[in-house]
């Protein structure tokens, strides 16, 4: 199925990745949802798409709740008839001590973080056209893999989407839907900026094998080509974009 006959929610799409990703599947010809809590944020992205002549709905919604991402999902088929695949990229991005994890910090990472994509997938099997195929992008991180200080909560919530993504590429595969992940490295997104300094960001780009930072373009190729009939064989996969990151033992 090529991009052209697509329509793709994405979560998350009014900055950073989110935005990137929308906006590079729109010009591929993919009928785009901006979905964001910065209701703001998805309409003025949507807007710009459009001005570039691609197909964007703005979708204003809190996606950490059942009720809100269904709602958005309604919208998008209602519009655009039905969805072919769900980008579940939205997160609340915290770093801290764990004595000093709250209740509140926890749970909202958590909704976003691994309950978000459960009600996507959900939404997806609703507003699909069970003839055609269909997919789901998740986001993964290095640091579902490696230990880093002070992350455990967003670790935990990484991990839990790198493990949601095997078990459904399994349940999903037989009904033609594709499961994957992409793990990007470190991208200086606004979310990110505010969890990492520029020495974070110095060190992680030192790292790097091949020595330069992540960027919102690199991620949204890589889900682009994972919408692609290319990748119609790969399920159930953590693809990493990093630059060798995580393979990297110095
Ligand atoms: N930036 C990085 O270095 C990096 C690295 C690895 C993985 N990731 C992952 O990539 C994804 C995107 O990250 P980013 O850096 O672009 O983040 P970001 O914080 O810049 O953007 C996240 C977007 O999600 C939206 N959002 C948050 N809560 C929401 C909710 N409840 N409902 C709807 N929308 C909501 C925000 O408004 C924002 O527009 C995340 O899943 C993140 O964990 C990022």
């Amino acid at each position: 199925m090529s991009l052209s006959d697509q329509v793709v929610l994405v979560t998350g799409a009014g900055r950073g990745i989110g935005q990137a990703a929308g906006e590079l599947l729109a010009a591929a010809g993919a009928t785009v949802g901006i979905a964001d809590i910065a209701g703001d944020s998805a309409q003025d992205v949507a807007r710009q798409i459009r001005d570039r002549g691609g197909n964007a709905v703005p979708l204003a919604a809190d996606l950490a709740t059942e009720r809100g991402f269904a709602d958005a999902a309604s919208e998008l088929a209602r519009c655009c008839g039905r969805i072919d695949a769900v980008i579940n990229n939205a997160m609340w991005i915290r770093y801290e001590p764990i004595e000093q994890v709250s209740t509140e910090t926890m749970d909202r990472m958590l909704a976003i973080g691994l309950k978000a994509p459960v009600w996507g997938v959900q939404a997806l099997l609703c507003h699909r056209d069970a003839a055609r195929l269909a997919s789901v992008i998740n986001l993964a991180s290095p640091a579902a893999d490696q230990g880093y200080a002070n992350t455990a909560i967003y670790a935990a919530v990484k991990g839990g989407v790198v493990a949601l993504t095997r078990a459904l590429a399994v349940e999903l595969g037989p009904q033609g839907i594709r499961v994957n992940a992409v793990a990007p490295g470190a991208v200086p997104t606004p979310g990110a900026r505010a969890v990492v300094d520029a020495q974070g960001y110095e060190m992680r780009k030192n790292k790097t094998p091949l020595r330069r930072l992540c960027t919102e373009q690199d991620v949204a190729q890589a889900m682009r080509f994972l919408l692609t009939p290319e990748a119609s064989f790969i399920t159930g996969e953590v693809l990493h974009v990093d630059g060798g990151i995580s393979v990297s033992a110095g």
